[in-house]
């Protein structure tokens, strides 16, 4: 396993299989190379299912253990589970993001394919607040994650990006995930930094707060060092990389771009190393480059931001909710 100058092991990769979306989520990075494009808008540059195998053939040799599929959004492939099949053959532990919204007609046979387990992004349960967030209609997504559980693909974590439009939500959304089995919830702190609209972050100190408060237990995983909730069964994880050095001093992950682009941070574009055309060695080269000079964002690559406190005062805090 390679690890870079600051010590952090690299375990993890990310994939992005294609830079096409059919939502149009307001808050939406697409891994830093946004904005997405349309569902049927040319993808002659996306990575074929051979190229996918082979990098993760790379991984697998350099010690990477899991592999989580992305986009734009993934189901607009109409060969993800071959990528899947392919992929799982070299590191068994293969896991999907995806806005869900088509999920309902795939789950099956993502899972035949060899899929674990599968992040749908769901930032509210009310149609309206949902569509207006992500220009996108909630009930397919609902029906996606319902199939997903029916066959097996558990737990299903729910991503909810934490901002102004959602934060008072939060309690209801912990509500719905405690109704379901099989369900987890993800928190994901608002990033501001490849989409402009600092005004929408929120303090997320005192989610994090309130959290503590009212959960019942609390653990922290290697990954990030994120914390982990517990209310009563219901599992809720938060990511809250910004401005927070722990963070990135914690990250194992690297990333690939739709065009096979290795890159060492979600927040940079300026460290991408492209492996199109390159011989199996000039493959290996590439990883232990993008691996051994990666290094954290906050704390690291930016050393000049704000602390989180000093932030808390200016901006709205999550209602305090008795009885959850
Ligand atoms: N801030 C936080 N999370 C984001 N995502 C996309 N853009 C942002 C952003 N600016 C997350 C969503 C989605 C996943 C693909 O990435 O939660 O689930
Ligand atoms: Fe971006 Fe994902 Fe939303 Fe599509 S569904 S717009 S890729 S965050």
């Amino acid at each position: 396993m390679l690890s870079d100058a600051f010590g952090r092991e690299v375990t993890d990769i990310r994939v992005s299989v294609t830079k096409r979306c059919n939502f149009g989520c307001v808050y939406c990075h697409d891994e830093g190379l946004g904005p997405v494009a349309r569902p049927r808008s040319p993808h002659g540059e996306e990575m074929t299912v051979a190229e996918i195998e082979r990098l993760i053939g790379v991984a697998r040799e350099f010690g990477i253990r899991s592999v989580k599929f992305t986009g734009g959004e993934p189901l607009v492939r109409d060969d993800l589970e071959e990528i899947i099949s392919r992929s799982v053959e070299q590191i068994p532990d293969v896991s999907l993001t995806t806005n869900g919204s088509m999920l309902e007609y795939r789950a099956e046979a993502l899972r035949d394919a060899g899929l674990k387990r599968v992040n749908v992004s769901v930032d509210s349960i009310d149609p309206v607040a949902f569509r207006s967030i992500r220009k996108g209609g909630l009930a397919p997504v609902l029906r996606g994650i319902r199939e997903a559980l029916r066959v097996g693909l558990k737990p299903v974590k729910l991503n909810m990006v934490v901002f102004r439009p959602t934060l008072d939500n939060i309690p209801r959304m912990i509500d719905y995930v405690g109704a379901t089995d099989g369900l987890k919830l993800q928190l994901i702190q608002f990033m501001p930094e490849l989409v402009a609209h600092r005004e929408w972050m929120v303090d997320i100190d005192a989610v994090r707060k309130w959290l503590e408060e009212h959960a019942t237990r609390v653990l922290i995983r290697e990954m990030h060092h994120r914390h982990v909730y517990f209310f009563r069964h219901v599992e809720v994880e938060l990511v809250d990389p910004v401005y927070n050095a722990e963070f990135c001093s914690n990250c194992h992950r690297i990333r690939v771009t739709h065009k096979g682009e290795l890159k060492g941070c979600l927040n940079r574009t300026d460290d991408l190393i492209p492996t199109r055309g390159l011989d199996d060695d000039g493959l290996r080269s590439a990883f232990r480059q993008v691996i051994t000079t990666r290094m954290p964002y906050y704390g690291g690559y930016v050393t000049d931001y704000p602390s989180r406190s000093s932030l808390g005062s200016l901006l709205p805090m999550v209602p305090a909710r008795p009885g959850v």
